[in-house]
């Protein structure tokens, strides 16, 4: 038998690096997804992976380590005691900062799930991605892995002191069009986390400060979002991003696309995910908007994904 399961990819509207420290973050599944098949080779542990994944070129080479330690971890805590065949596929373009690893410990955990009729729930499966997890980001918030597990957009918290992390349904009155520029770059989770946090330890007035601008503006994004109103979401998208630059967690191709992006007339734009690389996010309402953002974008020599949330 073949178990089967997929995972979302995601974009963060809101809340990257922020969300490691308890502050309430905005992610949105990505139509493109990640498969996952798993079929028993023999007793014994361990797997043999084929990974039909279509990616950023060098992403996978970059995260061969990462990705062992993933998979391991989904395996072992998920007790699988044979060796396995695992086959990943879909079509998430993986790169940084579309949750491309989030959706891969997802959908492995849910094809586990179905190879050995597990019945296990959504909240179990999240638990095992967030496993998975902890291979790339060292102390991941949960936001990736839950946006792969749940999909659609969400309110994510995560709960500090250990509980279960606050995880509600965001409606909006209609989809709206995005692009997503891809920098080129693979950025490691672990290592800008690990920076964002020696940042905090050594200057904790003035980055409390940003994470206290940065609490204001989402309370003001939540109400932009049930509002639909977009040119103000745009508007709290760029404040954001500023954020994430007193951070540094910017890098000079994000910032490229961030301005080729506003200046073809996004309402606006972001690095999202991880950041010094992976992707940005630009806030494109219509069609005709998102090919001229698009079109910018690849001007400028990057490459452009159109698509939806909510
Ligand atoms: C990565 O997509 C989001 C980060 O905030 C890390 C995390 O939340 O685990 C940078």
């Amino acid at each position: 038998m073949v178990g089967k399961g997929k995972g979302f990819g995601k974009t963060i509207l809101f809340g990257e690096h922020f969300v490691v420290y308890g502050l309430e973050g905005i992610p949105c599944a990505l139509g493109q997804i990640t498969t996952a098949e798993v079929e028993i080779i023999s007793s014994g542990k361990g797997y043999e992976l084929i990974d039909n994944r279509p990616a950023t070129p060098g992403y996978k080479e970059e995260k061969t380590g990462e990705y062992v330690a993933l998979i391991s971890r989904v395996l072992d805590y998920m007790q699988v005691k044979d060796k396995l065949q695992i086959t990943l596929g879909g079509d998430l373009y993986c790169a940084s900062g579309v949750g491309a690893s989030a959706a891969c410990a997802a959908a492995i955990a849910r094809a586990i799930n179905e190879e050995y009729k597990l019945g296990w729930n959504d909240e179990q499966i999240n638990k095992a991605a967030f496993e998975g997890e902890t291979a790339g980001s060292g102390t991941p918030s949960g936001i990736d892995n839950t946006a792969a597990v749940y999909g659609g957009f969400l309110l994510f918290k995560k709960n500090i002191t250990g509980g279960a992390n606050k995880i509600g349904v965001v409606k909006i009155k209609k989809p709206v069009e995005i692009v997503l520029g891809n920098s080129g770059k693979t950025a490691l989770t672990k290592e800008v986390v690990g920076d964002v946090k020696k940042l905090k330890d050594s200057n904790p007035s003035e980055v409390q400060k940003i994470f206290d601008e940065y609490v204001a503006l989402e309370e003001e994004a939540k109400k932009a979002l049930q509002n639909y109103d977009l040119k103000k979401l745009g508007e709290l998208m760029n404040k954001n991003h500023e954020l994430l630059q007193k951070i540094t967690v910017s890098c000079k191709e994000l910032d490229e696309l961030v301005e080729a992006a506003r200046s073809a007339g996004a309402l606006g734009a972001k690095l999202t995910g991880t950041g010094r690389g992976g992707m940005m996010i630009a806030l494109t309402p219509g069609k005709e908007l998102q090919e001229k953002v698009a079109k910018a974008i690849e001007a400028k020599g990057y490459a452009a994904t159109k698509t939806v949330i909510g």
